[in-house]
């Protein structure tokens, strides 16, 4: 099938773009859809036939549930229940973040799709805050399914062109809505009933960090951070191999932990392009690119760090090298997708 862009840079264009997106929604399509987080591949979600095709188009396997993207907060208790036990805790986070980046695990009601959620008890709802995204959610006025819009493990999107290199040919429409806001997809959080504070587990970290959702309740990281077992059901698609480029990717502790091997090829996914650093000159890169030039601002790399990745990818070389990063603020979410990539080629 032809996959079409439509911009949406002028009011017309973007009239007509939404109207697309809704009409092929409401026929049971997938649409790819901006979110400020990444580029979302979107389908009606109470309409399996169409969660299907989402499934189908990424080559997503059936265990790993899709993320329900509400028009408003009016229709969360149309999709999930709020326990009594940790309502005030809830509404508190909604209050404060949507809509926006964070994703929340609550029990899901009976008119959620098994396919949605994978079977699973539990739905993930979030409200995005991208204005594009809001006028197709609020024309459709139905719950969206939409994962990030590129193949099963691969890279997520933050432009329609990278959507485009996923997934060509396998969906009818994308619309353009230039690059994301974030860069880097919305934090996961379950909360659960604890004295004196509710218990937060962050799934999947994101561009709501850990120091802000500590304000909220007592924090907990994930006991495994990377997670090798496909089927476990806390975070079926937190798979070990995830958000990888096809090239080998390593992580860097230490300058010194890497030594080149003669006649193979090398780029370098510099976290600030410093000399002072140590790893520009560690060898005759390839190609250097810098997430966050001058001064390493943390939002900055994460805006810019799927599409380093995805161009770092088309060279070719041997092997990917990863300058770490600060593990604070939004580094966490990207050192735990470098060492989730590099867990591949270990
Ligand atoms: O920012 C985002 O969240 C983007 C944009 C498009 O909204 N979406 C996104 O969706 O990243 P996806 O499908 O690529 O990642 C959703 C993650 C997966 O790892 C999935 O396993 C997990 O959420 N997930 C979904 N429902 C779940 C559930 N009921 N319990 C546990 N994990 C769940
Ligand atoms: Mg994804």
């Amino acid at each position: 099938m032809p996959t079409t862009i439509l911009p949406t840079d002028q009011p017309p264009l973007l009239h007509h773009a939404v109207e697309e997106a809704v009409r092929l929604l409401q026929a049971g399509e997938v649409v790819a859809l901006p979110t400020e987080t990444v580029y979302g591949l979107a389908a009606d979600a109470l309409n399996p036939a169409a969660v299907a095709k989402v499934f189908e188009a990424k080559e997503r396997p059936s265990f790993d549930p899709l993320i329900v993207h509400l028009p408003d907060r009016k229709m969360l208790e149309t999709v999930a229940d709020i326990p009594e036990d940790v309502h005030k805790t809830i509404m508190r986070l909604i209050e404060r973040y949507w809509p926006g980046p964070l994703t929340l695990l609550l029990p899901k009601k009976a008119c959620v799709p098994d396919i949605v959620t994978a079977g699973l008890p539990t739905v993930a709802v979030r409200i995005s805050s991208h204005p594009i995204f809001k006028r197709v959610a609020t024309a459709l006025n139905k719950p969206i399914a939409a994962p990030s819009a590129n193949r099963f493990g691969a890279i997520s999107p933050t432009s329609a062109n990278a959507v485009l290199a996923e997934l060509d040919g396998r969906i009818p429409l994308i619309l353009d809505g230039g690059a994301c806001l974030h860069g880097l997809e919305s934090t996961i959080i379950k909360v659960e009933p604890g004295s004196p504070k509710n218990m937060i587990t962050i799934v999947r970290p994101g561009p709501i960090t850990p120091e802000e959702l500590k304000l909220y309740g007592r924090l907990q990281r994930m006991t495994r951070n990377v997670v090798d077992d496909a089927t476990a059901s806390e975070a079926p698609g937190q798979l070990a191999s995830h958000y990888a480029p096809r090239t080998p990717l390593r992580l860097l502790s230490k300058p010194s932990d890497f030594i080149p091997v003669e006649g193979k090829t090398y780029a370098l996914m510099s976290y600030r392009g410093e000399e002072k650093d140590g790893y520009l000159d560690l060898t005759d890169w390839k190609e250097i690119m810098i997430l966050s030039p001058g001064n390493g601002k943390l939002p900055e790399a994460a805006v810019r760090f799927f599409y380093v990745m995805r161009e770092l990818d088309k060279l070719g070389v041997d092997e990917i090298i990863a300058e770490p990063m600060l593990e604070h603020g939004m580094g966490v979410a990207m050192m735990d997708k470098l060492r989730r990539a590099s867990t591949r080629t270990a």
